[in-house]
This record gives structure tokens, sequence and C-alpha cells, in this order.
């Protein structure tokens, strides 16, 4: 996969802007990302850019994209309009990286009128603005980043970014002039037939530059099928007054993915899918078994030599060591970090940390708040929850260990349960279990309860009381054997 692609569209536009392009602003950069839209075609009361895309929102995604595409990104202008509230709300709570302020536009007449809301926020900056649709959520910084240095380089007012599609169904295409310089993009709904054939299309992504652009925005008109002002008509603007249209051709075209209805969503997850496990496995040196069956988000990180098998479905903040073995069907949802050469089967996790040459599963439950140590084993049916073990220690069959810590070296019966949860006041407790200790299988800790170092329950145990260090604690019922009985009560019959 490649970020930026080939420079097309090269040369400035027609007529002789040269002596003007010297003096164009591409100073410091901004991002405007446009999300006032309703979405209509998604048929839901969430605002198309609160919708999850791998864990994330769409708009996230947009603003992280675009916060990252270079390090001198100093403000975010974000419009909003339809569930202003909602967008509102949603990115203060989700704190961008970026200083960003919330533009209202209202009512919403089209991607033009939404970069107009900007301009009286932008007062006498000079420089460069980054804008993109807030409804393609696939875009790549590095992909901005390209796109920032065409920009620049080649002195532009407007660059558009396109790129080549098979199926350019819904989206503006360019329109190039006889010498193949960019000199405008028709909106879909307005395309003749023999220019809805053109591949090349618009992603709703440009560098600006500011305040040059702003006179062009000015003079836009809705005079088109959907009576919007559109952003897009200022590439013909910028052609037309010897400003230097230019476009940057994404080679990678999954990028632009944008989402106007479900089915493009579930597309654009599959999209971002495979961008990701295609980094993991050409960069990160990851061996990803069968990337059709395999679902990554971009937020991973995977060490390398780590094999991942058919199954998984890993998302959010994860990051898992070198030399692991991952799946088949494995189920993590992050915050979740894993050390070196640890194999993991079967299993789901959540919130927990899993340390080196560890085994877990298969069928483990490892759900919340946990902290395993190095060489330990987690075995089938096993539940843990806030649970803290040390190193060596194996939790090897059937066991539920909830608000409990386990020192080094401690092995867990088959059966063994922390019984954490006292009904009546509704409380839980905890459970302490020191170095070297055993619970013999089927014992049972009613918490709290704390068992010394070296000590060890006998199986069948219910243990409520704290048992010393190198103490054996045993509590079940008499055996009695009773010799004959079973020839005695034949004959009885
Ligand atoms: C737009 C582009 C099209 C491009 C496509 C790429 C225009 C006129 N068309 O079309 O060339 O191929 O994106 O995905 O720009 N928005 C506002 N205010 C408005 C209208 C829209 O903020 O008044 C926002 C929307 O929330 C959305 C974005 O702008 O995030 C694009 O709007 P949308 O209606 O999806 O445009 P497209 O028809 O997809
Ligand atoms: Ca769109």
């Amino acid at each position: 996969m490649q970020a930026g692609g080939k420079a097309n569209g090269n040369g400035t536009g027609k007529g002789t802007g040269d002596g003007d392009l010297t003096s164009v602003s591409h100073g410091p950069v901004r991002g405007v990302i446009l999300a006032a839209g309703q979405g209509k075609r998604m048929k839901s009361s969430l605002p198309k850019v609160l919708h999850d895309v791998f864990g994330k929102a769409v708009i996230s995604r947009v603003v992280e994209a675009v916060a990252a595409a270079g390090t001198d990104i100093e403000h975010l202008h974000v419009v909003v309009g339809h569930a202003s509230d909602q967008v509102e709300g949603f990115l203060k709570q989700n704190n961008p990286p970026t200083a960003y302020s919330c533009h209202l536009q209202e009512p919403q007449l089209g991607t033009g009128h939404a970069l107009l809301q900007v301009a009286p926020a932008l007062g006498d900056f000079k420089g460069t603005l980054i804008v993109t649709v807030g409804d393609a959520p696939v875009i790549q910084a590095e992909s901005l980043k390209a796109l920032l240095d065409h920009h620049h380089a080649t002195r532009g007012v407007v660059t558009a970014l396109t790129t080549e599609l098979l199926d350019a169904k819904n989206y503006g295409r360019i329109l190039r002039d006889y010498e193949g310089r960019v000199r405008g993009i028709v909106e879909d709904k307005d395309a003749t037939s023999e220019q809805k054939l053109i591949k090349e299309i618009n992603t709703g992504i440009y560098a600006l530059a500011w305040p040059e652009a702003a006179e062009g925005l000015k003079g836009l008109s809705n005079n088109n099928k959907q009576n919007e002002y559109y952003l897009t008509d200022l590439v013909a603007w910028a052609y037309e007054h010897g400003h230097g249209a230019q476009a940057l051709v994404l080679n990678d075209s999954r990028q632009v993915a944008g989402i106007n209805s479900r089915l493009e969503l579930a597309e654009a997850i599959r999209l971002l899918r495979d961008i990701t496990i295609e980094k993991l496995s050409l960069q990160s040196g990851v061996t990803v078994v069968d990337p059709q069956s395999t679902w990554i988000s971009p937020e991973v990180e995977i060490g390398a030599e780590t094999i991942i098998l058919p199954g998984c479905y890993l998302t959010g903040a994860i990051k898992i060591g070198r030399n692991c073995q991952i799946g088949p069907n494995v189920l993590m949802k992050g915050p979740v970090t894993v050390g070196d050469r640890t194999v993991i089967v079967s299993s789901h996790l959540a919130n927990s940390k899993i340390g080196s040459d560890t085994r877990v599963g298969p069928f483990a439950h490892v759900r919340d708040g946990n902290e395993v140590g190095d060489f330990c084993k987690i075995g089938n049916f096993v539940e843990l929850k806030k649970a803290d073990i040390g190193q060596h220690t194996n939790v090897g069959h059937l066991s539920y260990i909830g608000d409990a810590s386990l020192g080094s070296n401690v092995n867990i019966g088959a059966g063994t349960i922390t019984a954490n949860y006292d009904h009546i006041t509704k409380k839980k407790d905890r459970t302490v279990i020191g170095d070297g200790a055993s619970t013999g299988s089927n014992s049972v800790l009613v918490a709290p309860v704390e068992m010394g170092a070296e000590s060890v329950l006998a199986a069948g145990t219910v243990v409520g009381k704290n048992v010393p260090p190198g103490a054996l604690a045993v509590g079940r019922a008499v055996l009695k054997i009773l010799d004959g009985w079973a020839g005695a009560r034949k004959a009885k019959k």
C-alpha cells in the first residue's frame, strides 16, 4: 500500500499566475472537518459522524488522521450542524488530540457553505487549511501529509486529493483539460452521462492556501441540482483565475471510502481492517494467517514474529509483544497488553495485562482489571476478574478468581472458586493467596480471606478464616467407608 500517489495536474492552472503564486500563503496549518450534514442515507437517529468504525466514532478517526498529518497542525475547526449538541458533546467528552473549536452551520447549505462558517474564526490567519469531509474515516495520516507536501511543493491555492475508482458511484468526478490539468469537479448528480464514465474521483479532501481561497469561497453559487454551495467549485474557480488548481492522485483508493449508508459503513470497516493487516504484515513483521477471518483495528500494536491465527477480533488499545501466538478465535478488547512469547488460544480478554511466556486458554475469560505475570498458565474454563497474579502461577482448570491477589508459584486446583460477593452487603471482598500456596480441587475461599505463603488447602475445603503460612486447612465431611455394603444391600433385596 502506498500513501501518496503520483503527482498530477502539474502546471499551475491556465493563465500566468506564476508571479502571484510565489506569495501564496503556506505557513502554519489548520484542519477543517465538515461534519454538519445529517447523513439521511444512514437511516439512523445517531448522527452519521458518531457511528462506530471499529471501536472509534467516524469523526474521531477523521480528527485523529488530520491531527497526525503534520507536526505543525495548530488547530482543528469542526463544522457542526445536524444534531450539533450531540456531536459537540461527543468531542468534548473524547478530547481531540489537538486544540479545536466547533462552528455551527445552520441551515446546512452545502460543503462550500460549511467552510464559509469557519472564515470569521480564521481572522487574519495566513497559511494552509487542510479541509476534509467528516464521513471518510479510512483516510490515513500519511496520505494527508502527502497532500500537504504536494500542495506546498506546487505552491497551489487549491489542491484536491483524488483517486481512481472502478466504480465511481456517487462521488464527484475530476475534470481535466486537454493538457491533463485539473479544471473542475462535477458532482455525480450534475454529471452528464459522459462525465459519469470518468474514473478519477474527488475524495472530499483538499489543501487550501488561506486567505487566497477565501475569495473563491465567497463567489460560490448554488446553481446546481442540489441547490447547494459546493466546496468542489473552488477547484474550477482556482483554475479559471490562474491560481493553479492542483491534484494529488492517491494510489490507495480504499482510504477515501465515504460512508453514506450502513452498507458503506461496513465496507469502510473492512477496508480499515485490510489496511491495518497490511501494515502489520509489511512493516511490523507480523504473520496474519488468514486476513479474511481476522479483524484488527488500527490502534493495535503487535511485535515482530507474532502469529495471529484465524478468527481473531482485536480492537482498541492493544499491545502484543514479539513471538506470541494469538488464536485461533481470540477476542480482545483493549486496553490489553501482552508480553513476549505468550500463547493465547480461543479466549476472551478485556482491560488486562498478561506477562511474557504465559499461556492463556483455551476458553479462558480474562475479563476486567487483571494483571497476570510471566510464566503463568490460565487454563480452560477459568474466569479472571480484578486478579493480580505473580510469576509461575497456574490456574489450570474450571476456576473463578475474582478480586484476588495470587503470589508467585501458586497452584490453584481445578474448580477453585474465590467467593468474592456478599449478596447481603452487596460488597465484594478480596482473597489473598501467598507465594507457593496451593488449593485443592473444588475448594472455595470465602472472601475476605488470606492464605499464607506455602499454605495448603485440601480438596473440597471451604475456607472462611485466614490460613497461616505453611499450614494445611482441611474442611470436609468425615469420610466413612463401609466394607461389603453393596453385597449386603443386594442380599436384602
Ligand atoms: C462530497 C463531495 C464529492 C466527494 C465526496 C467524497 C461536495 C459538493 N461533494 O459529496 O465531490 O466525491 O464528498 O466523499 O462537496 N457537510 C456539511 N454541511 C453541509 C453539507 C455537508 O458540513 O451543508 C458535511 C457532511 O457532514 C459530510 C461532508 O460534508 O461529512 C460531505 O457531505 P456529503 O453530503 O456526504 O457529500 P457527498 O455527496 O458525499
Ligand atoms: Ca459523503
